[in-house]
């Protein structure tokens, strides 16, 4: 523990580099952040309409050492003051992942601090613990646990068991994507309509603009796991619509335009969408919005949870966090979202996730390595 009398609950140092983000955060005790740094390189990958893996390495290598100065310096402590050091392992982009990984070896080397491995997902799950505990809420647990980004659509199941002391956290995996994730298919309908990178935030803007039951898109027809999910279908279909639509094209076009130029707010492309194209975006929503729930509360059902966690990118969705709670509510389940903020890839989450290893007594040593397809179950 610290020796710092300001001090005195455990000081984990968070680092993240999965994707695109490069992150370093400093949560106490578990619950407070002291601070969240968060270097997104969506400025760089925007041009390209996704993530470029080479670029990401090479940005991440760039930030890594000012943004985790930054943490320690925001948080008002030193590295001195760490008790340990965890750090994102997988998955996600092997070159990315690789950079936080060395760098936190070598930190918690040089410092003499122990080391601690976070699955990515697992942070994405404390996210929401997180900023739970620190509003004074304990979700019931056992829960299910939607986690929907670009990179990730899972349905986890979460209970707690008591492990060295401390109370470890363990998931089984209910469903997941079989194609797509749903943030995936944001980004890619927003590349087909011409409304910029990221795309779940655009077509969350304007999405409220629209009649969600204008389109009409099928449920995805799949055997096997119930709880599984489908997101190309849904892409597709908007595809096949644009083509039945070539009055949309030249919208489209001058949308285009638009961000060539770097207009991008909201505001200018919705002046330059018309009614069929924002009930469009809005009937995408609906779709996307709606297979999320019920598969995710059909996986309450089945496992009497009372409790249904939503996090990752997508989470931050107004639409998704409006059905959630208004389903939730009805059915008597409780449902937490982490903050906007904390919903996207960031530290504190890996910082949290960190802690509740560490007080389980685990430690990584400096075999720890990338894993792109680690599982979280
Ligand atoms: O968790 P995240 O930052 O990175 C991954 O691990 O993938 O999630 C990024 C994804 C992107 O696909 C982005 O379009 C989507 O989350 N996203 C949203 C919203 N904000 C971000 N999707 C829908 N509505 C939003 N408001
Ligand atoms: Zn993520």
């Amino acid at each position: 523990m610290s020796t710092n009398e300001h001090l005195n609950e455990c000081l984990i140092l968070g680092i993240e580099s999965s994707c695109d983000e490069t992150a370093a955060a400093i949560v106490a005790g578990g619950r407070r952040i002291l601070s969240s740094v968060v270097a997104s390189q969506t400025e760089i990958h925007r041009k390209y309409g996704g993530v470029v893996p080479e670029l990401a390495s090479r940005e991440h290598l760039r930030q890594i050492v000012p943004v985790v100065r930054e943490a320690v310096e925001q948080a008002r402590v030193t590295m001195k003051d760490l008790d340990a050091v965890a750090v994102t392992h997988g998955p996600g982009l092997v070159g990315a992942l690789l950079v936080g990984v060395t760098y936190g070896k070598v930190l918690a080397l040089a410092l003499g601090k122990p080391l601690i491995g976070v699955n990515h997902l697992e942070g994405h799950v404390h996210a929401v613990f997180l900023e739970a505990h620190a509003a004074g809420r304990a979700p019931k647990l056992p829960a299910v646990c939607l986690i929907v980004s670009g990179g990730h659509t899972i349905l986890y199941h979460v209970k707690q068991e008591r492990a060295n002391g401390g109370a470890q956290f363990t998931y089984a995996r209910i469903g997941g994507t079989r194609d797509d994730a749903a943030g995936e298919a944001y980004d890619k309908v927003a590349r087909m309509l011409a409304l910029g990178y990221p795309g779940g935030p655009i077509i969350d803007r304007l999405a409220a603009h629209g009649n969600a039951q204008a389109v009409r898109f099928n449920e995805p027809k799949m055997s096997g796991n119930v709880f599984d999910f489908s997101f190309s279908g849904i892409k597709t279909a908007v595809l096949y619509h644009l083509r039945r639509n070539p009055q949309l094209e030249p919208e489209i076009e001058a949308r285009r335009q638009a961000l060539a130029r770097g207009d991008r707010s909201a505001d200018a492309l919705r002046a330059l969408s018309s009614p069929a194209t924002l009930d469009l975006i809005a009937s995408f929503q609906r779709a996307v919005v709606d297979n999320l729930l019920s598969r995710t509360l059909a996986a309450a059902e089945k496992y009497s949870a009372r409790t249904v966690l939503v996090s990752g990118g997508v989470a931050a969705n107004s639409e998704l966090r409006r059905a959630f709670e208004a389903e939730a509510l009805r059915r008597g389940i409780e449902v937490y979202f982490p903050s906007r903020a904390l919903s996207t890839d960031n530290a504190a989450m890996i910082a949290a996730a960190g802690y509740a290893r560490f007080v389980a007594g685990e430690r990584a040593d400096s075999t720890l390595n990338a894993e792109a397809n680690l599982p979280l179950a």
